[in-house]
């Protein structure tokens, strides 16, 4: 299956390079590098590590290493950071036909690697996944709430992103062939952790093939993937989902606009429920009293919203500490406007008898109120990426990593 990309069997030309990406591994890699080396020992390979300047030194124990072993090359990264960047550092020197990813933490088995090697050198696949979840794969890393929110994750990614034919979507051990490699590559985004889940996603339709392996518990050192993990991955699905016409970001708007909307409709029937008293505005005669549940129901979503756009939609821009206070403030009086817009628009809409009055006289209210939360949601929507989280006045780019 040679071709341009895939280059000439030149003598000496590694079958299989393998990146490793790195971060505070210096207990580990001594032993990892041992045990790639026998389990490769019969295929032309090399070994790539790409480290981001861990404080721990794992370039320091990892060049000891190569010291000994012309087949292992090390990168020692300052600018950059992050796991899918090191491994695509790692791609973008390698030599070998077929390029693989392994994680330093001797989590993945790599005896399984010349298998998965000789299923995309000879097998005629394009990627070859080392599955937890497939046939002989075990998942036996740590606690329950680990491999359950893996679990969700990767149904997530089955779910949304379509082109992912795979049970393991999310594994961090892979081999990719040089041509699937480098026609893929300009597309992916090079933030966050999902490597293998930017290839399958962003790649023309992909052969792909598995092979299980136990995914063991790490032994030494921890993991990084922790802080922020969820929203991250969110907003990565999204965009790989809906990227295309629209920004991931304010599709995360809209979810949690959703979660809002349902919190407002959820305090309005409760303030219905309770029958909180009417307000009969003296300098407007002629109005329908306004509805102290309507306003519950708002007060109710502005709170939830804030939270929810702070911790998941803006995330790089939220407020911590006792700034929350005062982002709370502006998103207060953001939402002010849009409590405006929304009972002017319901109230424009009650006085009106819209929708026609033979419609039971509760649903038109719900409806109507309805009607004014979506018309104030986008009003808000602005107010708030211009003046609440838009605080450097710079033009926004989102990301997530
Ligand atoms: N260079 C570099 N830069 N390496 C990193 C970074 C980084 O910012 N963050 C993590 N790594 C390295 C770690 O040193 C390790 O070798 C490997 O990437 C995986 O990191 P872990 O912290 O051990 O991740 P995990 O075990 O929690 O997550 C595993 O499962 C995920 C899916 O559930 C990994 O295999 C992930 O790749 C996988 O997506
Ligand atoms: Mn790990």
């Amino acid at each position: 299956m040679a071709d341009e990309t895939d280059g000439p069997d030149e003598p000496g030309r590694p079958v299989v390079s393998v990146i490793v990406p790195t971060y505070n591994e210096a207990e580990n890699i001594a032993e990892l590098l041992d045990r790639l080396g026998r389990a490769l020992a019969d295929l032309p390979h090399e070994v790539i590590v790409v480290d981001d300047d861990s404080p721990d030194e794992t370039w320091r124990a990892a060049r000891a290493h190569a010291a000994g072993d012309p087949a292992v090359r090390v990168i020692r990264r300052f600018e950059d950071r992050g796991l899918s960047s090191a491994v695509l550092a790692g791609m973008a020197v390698a030599e070998g036909r077929a390029l693989a990813v392994i994680d330093a933490d001797l989590q993945h088995d790599e005896t399984a690697l010349p298998e998965m090697v000789r299923s995309v050198v000879d097998g005629g696949s394009d990627v070859c996944i080392g599955t937890r979840w497939g046939p002989g794969g075990s998942y036996e890393e740590g606690p329950q709430i680990r491999r359950f929110g893996s679990r969700a994750a990767t149904l997530l990614a089955r779910k949304l992103v379509t082109k992912t034919r795979t049970t393991d979507p999310l594994s961090g051990y892979f081999v990719i062939s040089r041509l699937a490699y480098e026609q893929t590559a300009p597309a992916i985004n090079p933030r966050g952790f999902k490597i293998l889940l930017e290839f399958l996603g962003r790649g023309r339709e992909l052969r792909l093939s598995e092979v299980g392996y136990r995914f063991g518990p790490r032994r030494r050192g921890e993991t990084k993937l922790s802080a922020n993990i969820v929203r991250n991955y969110l907003i990565a699905v999204l965009d790989l989902r809906y990227g295309r016409h629209l920004s991931p970001v304010f599709a995360m708007y809209c979810l949690v606009g959703i979660t809002g909307v349902a919190v407002n409709l959820g305090g309005f029937a409760l303030g219905e429920a309770v029958s909180l008293p009417r307000l009969d505005l003296a300098f407007t005669p002629g109005l329908n009293p306004i509805r102290t549940s309507v306003l519950f129901g708002i007060e109710l979503s502005i709170v939830s919203n804030f939270l929810g756009n702070n911790y998941a939609t803006f995330y790089e821009d939220r407020y911590r500490g006792r700034g929350l206070l005062r982002g709370f403030g502006k998103f207060q009086a953001v939402s002010m406007v849009g409590l405006v817009v929304q009972v002017a628009v319901f109230q424009l809409l009650e006085q009106n008898d819209f929708p026609a009055a033979s419609v039971a006289d509760g649903l038109a209210a719900i409806v109507n109120n309805g009607i004014g939360i979506a018309v104030a949601t986008l009003t808000n929507f602005l107010l708030n990426t211009t003046v609440t989280w838009n605080r450097r006045g710079r033009v926004r780019r989102f990301t997530y990593g």
